[in-house]
């Protein structure tokens, strides 16, 4: 783990720190026995099945199986490194960490990601200073002002100017040592197209930073003071900068948002902020992007509904129907405000103010019922018009998981259309097999892709963990790291040593190097594996509360222990037969050779195992 802070501080900042608190600003947790649950915000679903333990300082997903401690689960929320993540909390919790200068050593070990996400940072700095303090940044402070942002505003989302100048962040950057080649990635410069060196990418533009939910400066969006075109232009994708994973303004949105359970959606960079300057904070933009389920998943830890608003037809009706599924599936309520011809949330606010803007999306119509509208008013309700709308609406209809969800929008519109439901919904049917269709060869596209890179550990592990062969050593563990008192034991009796699965076998190993007595234990454990699946399983296998006593787990132990040959000779034929699949003849007849030597085997039965090949 690139880790360069102290390990005291790093111990300071997971005493500071509580998983509850940290987990709740992203999900919704509600006190479920000694645990608190909630909806996992990293798979879909609508049934809350991710726990998270106060006692242990841990959370598990026993939907998908993700677990860790708060810093994984920053790590995995925000896609930050463990540095970061240190670094995050410690601010957070008052934790003062050594800054200045880092020696040579040090700045190796710093991630890519920071060191981009520290660009950007020098960057932003650049930018606002020269708005607030350049020579040319009254011009673009007029500009601002001409469209109604207040100062307030600008400091808050610390909005900027770049300079005309080909080399104005270049030279600023340059001038405290920033290596090219990361500015470069970072998406600040552009290779002259004779490779004659490098370009500031924005220039003579106001300049938005793109800060993500852990408030890091992760990219920017650039826009002209004038006519020209294009209008603006944006980081492009970097290590730090993912826009499937982006809505422009959430980190500042998020607390309104909380507290309203609704989000504004918007799709420009002027949208979200002039919202926010007229007291409606809970609003995000896509920055012209289409709306991805990870932009969902992003806004379900703290709303309830979403408000999409849109300027056009086209784009609302578009984007109604690829969302309309995803939206069903997180159990987000979604409607839709189409504004008046000739305005974006931006000019409407500013023309009418806040309260017409409440006023509106209080009106607004449900997805599903917008897109029944439009189709209407589309195709009105002749005879060729109603298959019309039919037609318009069946992907739709079909992108929707939920049963009863479904078949409540299919009564809906059989009774719009006149149409018997079953006719309807067997249209949907249709549709939906042919998606079905398209996504089966999609997902065996990958499936194929996947196993030509040869996923060997993967198999492995697949075929040790569905088993029953494994359910003994999952047991081992999990005694271990509920109930310690029976460390001694386990030690004493080498049962780790008969275990079949690799990575239990780690797991218990470190629990026995480092046994989990205090309060963070289990967490502290989670520090110490880089590796996720195995953060996974110990999370998994500590939160799961049982009653144990001495005498169950001795019996655990010695029936493991008794089934070692058994489980050696199944463990043996499995790996031969695996050698066989990939052809490695010399692997198989070594393996074939253990068999022999190590387990109760006769003759007989050996020639069996030789016959069965
Ligand atoms: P709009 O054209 O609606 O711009 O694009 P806007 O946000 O209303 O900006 P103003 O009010 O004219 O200044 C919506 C969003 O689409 C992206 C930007 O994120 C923009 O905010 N976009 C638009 C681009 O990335 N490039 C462009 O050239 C235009
Ligand atoms: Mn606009």
């Amino acid at each position: 783990m690139a880790n360069f802070i102290p390990e005291d501080k790093i111990e300071e900042i997971k005493n500071a720190a509580d998983i509850v608190e940290v987990v709740s600003e992203y999900v919704l947790l509600k006190k479920a026995g000694r645990n608190y649950s909630g909806l996992c915000p990293f798979h879909s679903e609508k049934t809350p099945s991710f726990t998270v333990s106060s006692e242990k300082q841990i959370f598990h997903c026993f939907g998908c199986n993700t677990g860790g401690n708060v810093f994984s689960f920053l790590m995995k929320q925000d896609g930050l490194s463990f540095p970061e993540s240190a670094r995050f909390l410690a601010g957070r919790y008052g934790v003062d960490l050594p800054v200045g200068e880092m020696s040579a050593k040090m700045r190796q070990q710093v991630s890519e990601r920071e060191q981009l996400i520290k660009i950007n940072h020098q960057a932003m700095d650049f930018f606002h200073g020269n708005l607030l303090s350049g020579r040319h940044g009254e011009k673009a402070l007029a500009y601002l002002e001409r469209r109604g942002i207040s100062r307030t505003v600008v400091d808050t989302f610390k909005l900027g100017f770049a300079p005309r100048a080909w080399d104005g962040l270049f030279n600023s950057l340059g001038r405290k040592h920033v290596p090219v080649g990361m500015i470069e990635k970072a998406g600040l410069l552009v290779a002259r197209k004779d490779n004659s060196g490098f370009y500031d990418r924005f220039r003579d533009r106001i300049i938005f930073p793109i800060l993500n939910m852990s408030m890091q400066t992760v990219g920017f969006g650039g826009r002209v003071m004038d006519d020209s075109l294009p209008k603006y232009l944006n980081s492009p994708e970097t290590p730090v900068y993912n826009k499937r994973r982006l809505l422009y303004g959430l980190h500042a949105a998020k607390k309104k948002c909380r507290k309203e359970g609704t989000i504004y959606v918007v799709e420009g960079y002027f949208d979200q902020i002039s919202l926010y300057q007229r007291g409606i904070e809970n609003a995000a933009a896509t920055l012209g992007t289409a709306l991805s389920s990870e932009h969902i998943h992003l806004m379900k830890g703290f709303v309830k509904r979403a408000v999409l608003i849109f300027d056009s037809d086209e784009a609302g009706i578009k984007a109604s129907e690829r969302s309309v599924g995803m939206f069903v599936r997180e159990g987000i309520e979604a409607r839709v405000v189409m504004l008046p011809k000739g305005h974006d949330p931006d000019s409407y606010v500013s023309e009418f103010g806040a309260e017409a803007f409440y006023k509106m999306a209080e009106n607004a119509l449900e997805v599903m019922s917008f897109l029944m509208k439009t189709a209407e008013k589309k195709h009105g309700l002749s005879v060729n018009g109603k298959l019309g709308i039919l037609a318009d609406l069946r992907r739709a209809l079909a992108s929707i998981e939920d049963m009863s969800a479904r078949q409540l929008y299919i009564k809906e519109l059989s009774e719009l259309l006149g149409i018997d439901e079953r006719t309807v919904l067997e249209k949907v049917r249709e549709t939906k097999a042919t998606l079905e269709k398209e996504n089966q060869i999609s997902a065996r596209r990958n499936e194929r892709l996947q196993l030509a890179a040869g996923s060997e550990r993967s198999r492995k592990a697949k075929s040790l963990n569905k088993g029953v062969e494994n359910r003994l050593e999952r047991q081992v563990v999990a005694m271990m790291l509920q109930y310690p008192e029976i460390l001694p034991e386990v030690d004493a009796s080498c049962v780790l040593d008969h275990f079949l699965d690799s990575t239990l076998q780690f797991i218990g190993k470190l629990v026995l190097s480092h046994p989990p007595g205090t309060k963070e234990g289990v967490s502290n454990l989670m520090s110490m594996v880089d590796d996720t699946e195995k953060r996974n399983i110990l999370a998994s296998l500590s939160i799961k509360e049982e009653m144990w006593n001495i005498r169950d787990c001795r019996k655990i132990i010695s029936k493991l222990i008794g089934h070692s040959p058994k489980r050696q000779e199944i463990f043996l034929k499995e790996q031969i037969r695996a050698a066989e699949r990939d052809n490695n003849q010399d692997l198989a007849l070594k393996l074939l050779d253990e068999l022999q030597k190590s387990t109760v085997l006769n003759r007989k039965q050996m020639r069996e195992v030789l016959r069965e090949h």
